[in-house]
């Protein structure tokens, strides 16, 4: 009997592997972790937890599809109560790799090691339960606490995750990295600057840079006139960007089980590519494609948080974003200093600006004229005013 296990070589995978056998009596655990483009070390650390168990562990390759989606999500502006979907976006492409796996591998079952009370489990299980695989969740069925976990990986001489002895559960892929657990879960505690390691402290970052960034399509392509591929260029933002404190969260999140939750997270790249395009979306839609497509980017998001982004009505937004998107191309420059991203300076052939008609210094439009806004002026507030009056008893003209 094999069972596919999502393996992080952290401590809740790490944990799941004697489980699986001992508890839930599989033979044989296929440990699979797929590359979202966590740091190298990640990698390591897994390997040698599967070596130490005796584990062989498939390692897949899922980086540049994640940075496609990553940008798909620029084009939609994709945030969830303020940050960069990182985690939630990762999940499908992930559990769709260990899936292909684990029916490859022969496998009965297909498990992961996220608890009942996160938004994890049922991101992966979306996809999984597509299949006729069964689906285990140990530290959810088990009812397992994260102590309990130290003290059995203690007990059966488990190695867990070195330089962070799981003190916090963290999360880390091209787009973003997420700190929770421990000493974090109390909302009035102040997280000591060694949970980020991607940006630096912002009070330290006093100078300031200039990033261009330039866009085709609505899809971000080069940094500074270099032209990248998505995982090059999200990892050269990162670095770039993390010098300045740039993309920091701190936050009190909504989970999808409607538990409130603290959480933290490290993000440059995807701050400052969310920032650029936004600003240059600001210069070349309408105002009307503007207000909708903050309702249609919110749809998108929700979808992606709830790692859903195969639903057909993902791809129907997309419809509409693709549409728009034909006119986002051109150049933002974004200025990073002190922990802040801001849009400085932006350029597009399908700008609908004209500094002739807005400016100060020009008389018509056209044929339109100043004066001609007189009548504008005396109809606008008009029916708020008769109202007003109406409830003040004054009589009507
Ligand atoms: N709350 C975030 C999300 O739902 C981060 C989850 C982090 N996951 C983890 N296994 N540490 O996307
Ligand atoms: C977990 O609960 O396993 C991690 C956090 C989450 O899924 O939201």
């Amino acid at each position: 009997k094999r069972v596919a296990l999502a393996f992080s070589g952290g401590l809740d995978t790490t944990v799941c592997v004697s489980l699986l056998k001992e508890e839930y009596g599989y033979d044989e655990v296929v440990g699979v972790t797929v590359d979202v483009g966590q740091p190298e070390s990640e990698f390591e650390e897994a390997k040698e937890t599967a070596d130490a168990h005796g584990l062989d562990i498939h390692v897949v390759d899922a980086k540049d599809e994640f940075a496609e989606l990553c940008f798909d999500s620029v084009r939609a502006n994709a945030t969830y109560q303020g940050y960069p979907l990182g985690t939630a976006l990762a999940r499908p492409i992930i559990a769709k790799a260990i899936l292909d796996v684990a029916e490859e591998e022969d496998c009965e079952a297909i498990a992961h090691g996220c608890t009942g009370k996160g938004n994890d489990q049922l991101r992966f299980e979306a996809v999984w339960r597509s299949s006729d695989l069964t689906v285990i969740a140990p530290v959810r069925e088990m009812g397992l606490t994260r102590e309990w976990e130290k003290q059995y990986a203690d007990e059966k001489n488990l190695p867990v995750q070195a330089g962070n002895d799981g003190v916090w559960s963290i999360d880390t892929n091209l787009w973003s990295r997420s700190i929770e657990g421990g000493e974090l879960e109390d909302p009035s505690y102040v997280p000591p600057e060694d949970i980020y390691e991607w940006t630096d402290d912002p009070a330290n970052a006093s100078e300031a840079k200039l990033v261009e960034i330039e866009f085709d399509n609505g899809y971000p392509v080069a940094v500074d006139g270099e032209e990248m591929a998505p995982a090059d260029l999200i990892e050269h933002l990162n670095a770039l960007a993390g010098k300045f404190g740039v993309g920091r969260t701190d936050m009190m999140e909504d989970r999808m089980l409607g538990l409130k939750v603290r959480e933290n997270y490290e993000h440059p790249a995807a701050t400052v590519l969310l920032t650029a395009h936004e600003g240059l979306e600001q210069l070349v839609l309408t105002k009307e494609e503007r207000d909708f497509k903050v309702q249609v980017d919110n749809q998108w998001a929700q979808k992606g948080y709830e790692g859903l982004v195969d639903a057909p009505l993902v791809g129907a937004l997309e419809g509409f974003i693709e549409k728009t998107q034909t006119k986002v191309t051109g150049k933002v420059t974004v200025k990073l200093q002190g922990g802040q991203c801001r849009p400085v300076a932006r350029e597009s052939a399908y700008s609908v600006y004209s500094e002739e008609v807005a400016s100060f210094n020009t008389k018509t439009v056209g044929d339109i004229t100043q004066e001609d806004a007189t009548g504008v002026a005396k109809y606008h507030g008009f029916q708020g005013r008769l109202a007003n009056d109406v409830a003040k008893g004054v009589e009507k003209p």
